[in-house]
C-alpha cells in the first residue's frame, strides 16, 4: 500500500460515542475498531481505561510519515468540504475552519500517542478482508467510514468478505455510514445484506445521534443469527 493513495482523516471518540450509539457498556467492552487511521477514538478510550485495538493497512508506516502525509492533503480536503457545503449538516462544526481544526487536534492526540511507547499492539497493521484474530475475539467490531462510503473503489464482494470477516472475529458488528462518498446510499447495501442473511448473519438498520454528511443517520448492525 502506498501512503500517497491514503486520505488520512481521523474523528474522535465523542463522534465515535454518536455515530455508533455507544453506551457505557459498550465502552468497557472488547473492541476492535477497524480501519480507524489517524482517529483519536483508540487513544481517547484507551486513556479511559477502554479495551480497544484498531488495524488499518496505515499502520506499516510511522507517525511522522503518516503526519506528513496529513499535512500533505489537508489543504485539498478543505477546499473539497468548501466546496460542497449544503452537502454536511452544520450542527456540531461552525465552520470549515472550524471542522479543520478540531480534525487537526484530533489526529494530533492520535499521533502523539501512536509514536509514543505504549502504542503496542494497540495499532496494528491489518487490512480487509483478512484479519489475523481468532474467532470471537471481540466483543465488538466498529467501521467508520470505509465500507459502503467507499463503494466506488471497494466492490460487492470486498463489502461482504469483509463484514463476514468482522463477524468472526466480533460478537457485533456495527457499521457507519451507509452512504458513499457522493452522499447517496449505497447501492450495495441491500445486496450485501441479503447474502450475509444466506451466510447465516442477520443485519440491522438504527438510527444515530449523528449527522455530518446529509442523510447519513443510520448504522448497519450485524451478527449471527
Ligand atoms: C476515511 S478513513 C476513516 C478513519 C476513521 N475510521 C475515522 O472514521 O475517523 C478510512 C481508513 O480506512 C483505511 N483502510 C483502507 N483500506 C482498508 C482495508 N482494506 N482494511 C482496513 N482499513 C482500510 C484507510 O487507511 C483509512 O485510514
Amino acid at each position: 500500500m502506498e501512503l500517497k493513495s491514503i486520505v488520512p482523516w481521523g474523528r474522535s471518540l465523542a463522534e465515535y460515542v454518536a455515530m455508533f450509539n455507544l453506551t457505557e457498556a459498550n465502552l468497557q467492552q472488547k473492541i476492535l475498531g477497524c480501519g480507524d487511521g489517524p482517529a483519536s477514538f483508540n487513544t481517547e478510550l484507551t486513556k479511559l481505561g477502554g479495551d480497544v485495538i484498531s488495524i488499518d493497512p496505515i499502520y506499516a508506516f510511522s507517525a511522522q510519515e503518516i503526519s506528513e502525509q496529513i499535512q500533505a492533503v489537508y489543504p485539498e480536503i478543505k477546499a473539497r468540504v468548501s466546496q460542497n457545503l449544503t452537502s454536511f449538516v452544520w450542527s456540531q462544526f461552525d465552520s470549515v475552519e472550524d471542522l479543520c481544526e478540531i480534525r487537526m487536534q484530533t489526529m494530533s492526540l492520535f499521533l502523539e500517542d501512536y509514536g509514543g511507547r505504549n502504542s503496542g499492539d494497540r495499532h496494528q497493521n491489518q487490512a480487509l478482508p483478512k484479519l489475523s484474530f481468532s474467532d470471537k475475539s471481540f466483543d465488538l467490531a466498529l467501521c467508520s467510514h470505509l465500507l459502503f462510503l467507499y463503494s466506488q473503489q471497494l466492490d460487492a464482494a470486498m463489502h461482504i468478505a469483509s463484514i463476514l470477516e468482522l463477524c468472526r472475529v466480533a460478537k457485533e458488528v456495527r457499521i457507519y455510514p451507509l452512504v458513499t462518498l457522493s452522499g447517496e446510499l449505497s447501492s450495495y447495501l441491500d445486496f450485501v445484506r441479503a447474502e450475509l442473511l444466506t451466510a447465516g448473519i442477520k443485519t440491522e438498520l438504527k438510527d444515530v445521534d449523528y449527522e455530518f454528511q446529509r442523510g447519513a443517520t443510520q448504522m448497519l448492525v450485524a451478527k449471527w443469527q
